[in-house]
């Protein structure tokens, strides 16, 4: 099989696995109310507004999953939500971190929560480190990032609405953004490019998930 076949596979495996069951488990507002760590889990994370939520709902094909915003900081607690009945594996809606306007005592303890979860959750088998391609990898990204290089949790970057610029300036984007990502030791050498408005880059998305929680 070539790769490009091999990739199409994966695709196809991924979306019949979406078009099942997806179910909303519970909201933790602190790890002890994590479901018991039974089966693989990959997390959402990215600075406040950057489209985690979004995302969430395109790669489920379900708008209302999870809560979207205009105004950032709507998700406060780690929202999971489980893919196949018995659950195959979860997803992890996280808080943003990096909300400047936010009171500084709310920043404190949602970076704790994201903090701890990131290092201390043993079925987290992949972060999706999501980036808005309009403003880049900023300091508090490449914090993150170092901080998964140092708990050894592997990482993926995502650029997010991709549709909000040029298809040059995109691709221009693209290739920064790689090449600040393979700086970290804990990247997956592949950034996928965006749009839950327009659909771009959601198959590639699926795939990389579920090759992710299932191990291929
Ligand atoms: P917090 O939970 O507050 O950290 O935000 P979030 O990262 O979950 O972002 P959310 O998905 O709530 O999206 C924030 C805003 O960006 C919403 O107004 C979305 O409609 C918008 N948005 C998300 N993805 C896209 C996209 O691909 N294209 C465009 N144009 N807008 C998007
Ligand atoms: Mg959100």
């Amino acid at each position: 099989m070539t790769d490009d076949e091999q990739k199409a596979e994966l695709i196809e495996a991924a979306r019949k696995r979406f078009s099942g069951p997806v179910n909303f488990l519970l909201s933790a507002p602190e790890l002890k109310f994590l479901p018991p760590a039974d089966v693989p889990e990959i997390a959402f994370a990215g600075r406040s507004n950057v489209g985690k939520s979004s995302l969430l709902n395109a790669i489920t094909g379900r708008h209302g999953l999870a809560r979207t915003s205009v105004t950032p900081g709507r998700t406060q607690e780690l929202n999971v939500f489980e893919v196949g009945e018995p659950a195959a594996f979860r997803l992890i809606d996280m808080p943003g971190y990096g909300f400047a306007d936010a009171p500084k005592d709310v920043v404190r303890q949602w970076k704790h929560l994201v903090f701890d979860y990131l290092r201390g959750r043993p079925v987290l088998r992949r972060v999706l480190v999501l980036i808005d391609c309009r403003h880049g990898i900023k300091p508090v990204d490449r914090e993150i990032m170092s901080l998964m290089d140092k708990a050894a949790v592997s990482f993926q970057v995502v650029l997010t609405k991709g549709d909000k610029i040029k298809p040059t300036e995109l691709a221009k984007v693209h290739e920064a953004t790689l090449g600040a990502a393979r700086i970290h030791p804990a990247a997956y050498p592949e950034v996928i490019a965006t749009s839950s408005e327009k659909g771009v880059g959601i198959p590639e998305l699926l795939a990389a998930v579920l090759a992710a929680a299932t191990g291929q």
